[in-house]
């Protein structure tokens, strides 16, 4: 007989603590790690906090639950002369397995276009990180119905090849309380699905939902089809909420 219910999905859940924590902080990251200890196996548990506390960080959560990313690494690879930058081997230095990079508070702030975004996350993978390449498109592109191919656009443009976790997160749904509904999330995942599989035939990707999740919301959005995890904002910085969503899934 077939079964009759279906497994739950592996899925990455992914903080993103963006430029928030103080060393103090790494009591959070204590907190989550006994709160998720005995997740499924088949959720991964990613935390970003800024570069300052990442080896820091890294140390804390050797050996358990939680693997410790970075929020953005430099375009190039090699050692340099580039003050204020640091490289993706500089991150894996200290102990980060993870990078997400292309999130939309840089491409907006700092101009990272589709190219540059393309570029960190090959030094990113070079360097053995797992980039998370963010896409999402603008309220106005949404209004203007250009959402999905903005999308798709954005992730053959940012995805310089397969081995890389994307991150849809609508700009206009992020630290605002707004959130698509699961039919356009579902849309927007199958389009990011079939662009990344139109440019790399026959990879898999693993597509995260991101954008104002909370505890409230999570286990809706994470059984949502095609929504393999989530990336989360400020709900990351409180390990009680984290851990809410993560256990969510
Ligand atoms: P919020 O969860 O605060 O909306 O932020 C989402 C985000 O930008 C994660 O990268």
């Amino acid at each position: 007989m077939p079964p009759t219910t279906t497994p739950p999905k592996p899925l990455l859940i992914a903080g993103n603590w963006k430029m928030y924590g103080r060393m103090a902080d790494l009591a959070e990251l204590d907190a989550l790690a006994a709160a998720v200890g005995g997740v499924r196996a088949e959720v991964d548990v990613v935390l970003c906090p800024p570069f300052t506390m990442t080896a820091a960080a890294a140390g804390r959560a050797k050996g358990g639950r939680i693997a410790i990313g970075v929020q953005d690494v430099a375009a190039i690879g090699a050692d340099g002369a580039h003050t204020g930058d640091v490289s993706a081997a500089m991150a894996a230095d200290a102990g980060a397995r993870f990078a997400i990079v292309g999130h939309s508070e840089r491409r907006a702030a700092h101009g990272e276009t589709d190219a540059v975004v393309a570029a960190k996350a090959t030094a990113a993978a070079a360097a053995g990180l797992v980039p998370i390449v963010c896409v999402g498109e603008t309220l106005e592109q949404r209004k203007a119905g250009e959402a999905a191919a903005v999308v798709a656009a954005q992730v053959a443009g940012s995805c310089p090849a397969a081995g890389v976790v994307l991150a849809y997160e609508p700009v206009w749904a992020i630290g605002t309380g707004l959130t698509p509904t699961a039919a356009e999330i579902a849309e927007i995942h199958a389009e990011a699905r079939r662009a990344f599989a139109a440019k790399f035939p026959g990879a898999a990707v693993r597509i995260l939902y991101g954008g104002s999740v909370k505890p409230g919301n999570a286990a809706e959005i994470l059984a949502i089809d095609g929504v393999d995890g989530a990336l989360v904002g400020g709900a990351s910085l409180k390990a009680k909420d984290f851990a809410a969503i993560v256990l969510a899934g």
